[in-house]
């Protein structure tokens, strides 16, 4: 016989997310599946093979799901690397770990044969290859590896440009520099759910006025929007190779490659706001029934 199962869980609460949260739980409950909500690794201590919150073992848990993009530490995140040593953990510490980087991400996805925006990734002693690829590419992204919202995020425009910009970022005390050929397209991208393999949602942002950024963060905003099934089947093989069982995959369309490309996978894709439920993003029981369905299988192999 099965033994009942207890899962811990941190999400985010802002943004409708407690009540997402409460879904969840309930509907865990149904299945004998009994959660402890709220549990953040950030005030966890680790003692003698323990990681403990207050008198809890977390480590005695049949699964962790950790989904807070916003209130992450250093420390939360050394803790669930440990933690997912012996715990399963959604997402896997090693496929959360990837995502937080843009250009582990770019390469492991280029490797697999998944188109990207061409990049280029150098040692900052080595200015000379960013000047060689600016005379290649004519207009090139500067991107810090773990920024998310569009923050950081430059747009390089020419030789002359980017002469001007390195002083900053010599002054910035980089190890390295991440660039991204600057993607014609039409300042619109899709945000592609997928869970467990499967397809959930799929919605559009628009940057807005003259920014290329479609974030929201950056001003832009979003709107209902169909997934063409290219763009599915790419989010769906982007999130396999990283080995994400939630993932929200960024996804523009090159006008002169002519294809999909995925600029970044997102490993804590935000639920449906209730402003933009209101708007018709309709997606959030989908997204819970199919979360719940992924917890109750990977808890069982415990
Ligand atoms: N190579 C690129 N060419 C053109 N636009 C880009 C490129 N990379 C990113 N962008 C724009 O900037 C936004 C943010 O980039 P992204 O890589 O998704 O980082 P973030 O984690 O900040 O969202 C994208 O949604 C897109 O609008
Ligand atoms: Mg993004």
């Amino acid at each position: 016989m099965s033994k009942n199962r207890t899962i811990g869980m941190w999400l985010y609460t802002n943004g409708g997310g407690d009540k997402i949260a409460k879904k969840i739980i309930k509907k865990l409950k149904q299945r004998d599946i009994k959660v402890i909500n709220d549990i953040k690794l950030h005030d966890c201590v680790s003692k003698n093979g323990h990681i403990l919150y207050k008198d809890l073992k977390v480590d005695q848990l049949d699964l962790f799901f950790s989904y807070n993009a916003g209130e992450q530490t250093q420390y939360q995140t050394y803790l669930y690397q440990a933690l997912n040593r012996v715990v399963p953990m959604i997402n896997s510490y090693d496929s959360f770990a990837l995502t937080e980087d843009k250009f582990q991400t770019s390469f492991v996805l280029r490797n697999a044969g998944i188109p990207t925006a061409d990049y280029k990734l150098c040692h900052r002693d080595n200015t000379q290859a960013l000047k060689e690829i600016i005379k290649k590419w004519d207009k090139m992204v500067y991107k810090p590896t773990d920024g998310w919202g569009g923050v950081g995020l430059t747009k390089i425009e020419s030789e002359a440009s980017l002469d001007m910009l390195m002083p900053f970022l010599n002054h910035m005390d980089l190890r390295y520099f991440y660039v991204e050929k600057f993607i014609k397209y039409d300042n619109t991208d899709f945000r592609i759910d997928i869970v467990d393999g499967k397809f959930v949602s799929c919605y559009g942002r628009k940057a807005s006025g003259n920014d290329w950024r479609t974030n929201v963060t950056s001003g832009g905003s979003v709107f209902l929007r169909e997934a063409p099934s290219e763009a599915i089947k790419i989010a769906k093989k982007a999130c396999k190779i990283c080995g994400v069982d939630i993932g929200g995959v960024d996804i523009i369309y090159d006008i002169e490659k002519e294809q999909y490309i995925v600029l970044e996978v997102n490993g804590i894709p935000a639920f449906a706001t209730p402003e933009q439920e209101k708007l018709g993003l309709d997606f959030n029981n989908k997204k819970i029934d199919l979360i719940v369905d992924l917890i109750d299988k990977k808890s069982r192999s415990v």
